[in-house]
């Protein structure tokens, strides 16, 4: 009753009344009344006027019932370790593909390399669960493709000039706006499913350690509303997940990032690669000319930028 409620309320524009609610769901007036006293009270944004009732907008707010006919996909937390555990959980549990892990606080933030990811409140943290029909060789193609689409959202919506990082960076300014993670899971060298964790700074303070991170919030001047960019980050990449073509995401990766032609740096957990960054292989690797002017291919790692 809950969610047929909110479907009545989902312009916040308009009043409507306990009459019309109560003709449409086929219960009394004082029944269609307890239901909103009962989500008041759970915290649903519903006021009263002359004329009847409205959800109030929050263009922040990341509970599932704002998402419309997406809320089933939405897990909201306001405070967890990481979403990538509750992501992981939720897909070995089966959720559908797309199903978003998403959380206000995170007391464990993870980033690559074991780092830690500081999660204070106003950033965006989430992780997307995936499962393309792909060998697990492809994993790293859907990571790049994350970093596409989110770059490309925020260069669209927000004006600023994002560019990619090698794996999956997304840089303004030189300083990091976004920063992403993932974890496969795998059968018989096939992807059964993959957690795509995505920490985007949008009016968190950020932690300027080396002066090296920005946020969106710094970079317009003025706080930006997270619900937009999540919905709209779903839509983007579940449509480049269901129509995946490696030969799209090389070029879009190509097109806005910070890479290729520099002396960069590849640090994994054991090793150290060094050279000029040539191009990207079939997977996404990063193939580097070392100072002996061999190839090699490097396949994660953190990428520190020499020139
Ligand atoms: C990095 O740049 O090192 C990757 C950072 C990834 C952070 C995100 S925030 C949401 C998700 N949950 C985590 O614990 N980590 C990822």
């Amino acid at each position: 009753m809950k969610d047929h409620i909110l479907a009545l309320l989902s312009d916040p524009q308009t009043y409507v009344s306990g009459e019309a609610m109560s003709r449409v769901l086929g219960i009394s007036r004082v029944a269609v009344w307890k239901h909103i006293q009962a989500m008041i009270a759970d915290g649903i944004p519903i006021s009263a006027g002359p004329t009847g009732y409205r959800l109030d907008d929050d263009p922040d707010d990341l509970r599932p019932f704002r998402f419309r006919e997406k809320a089933s996909l939405i897990h909201h937390f306001p405070l967890t370790g990481s979403t990538m555990d509750e992501a992981a959980q939720l897909a070995r549990d089966g959720c559908p593909a797309f199903t978003v892990a998403v959380a206000e606080h995170q007391s464990g933030g993870r980033g690559r390399l074991s780092r830690v990811w500081e999660s204070a409140a106003g950033g965006l943290y989430f992780t997307i669960v995936i499962r393309p029909e792909a060998p697990t060789s492809y994993g790293g193609l859907f990571n790049l493709a994350a970093a596409v689409e989110m770059a490309q959202l925020v260069r669209e919506r927000h004006g600023v000039d994002a560019l990619v990082k090698w794996p999956n960076d997304i840089l303004v300014q030189g300083k990091k706006l976004c920063g992403i993670l993932s974890r496969v899971e795998a059968e018989a060298e096939q992807i059964r499913h993959l957690c795509i964790g995505i920490g985007l700074n949008v009016n968190n303070p950020v932690t300027t350690v080396n002066g090296s991170a920005v946020s969106l919030k710094q970079l317009g001047g003025k706080a930006v509303a997270r619900r937009p960019i999540l919905i709209e980050f779903i839509n983007r990449f579940s449509a480049c997940v269901d129509g995946f073509d490696p030969a799209t995401v090389h070029r879009r990766w190509k097109s806005i990032n910070h890479t290729l032609g520099r002396r960069v740096r590849v640090a994994t957990v054991g090793d150290e690669y060094q050279g000029v960054a040539e191009d990207l292989d079939e997977y996404g690797g990063l193939i580097l000319r070392g100072d002996d002017q061999r190839l090699m291919t490097v396949t994660h790692g953190d990428c520190f930028h020499e020139s």
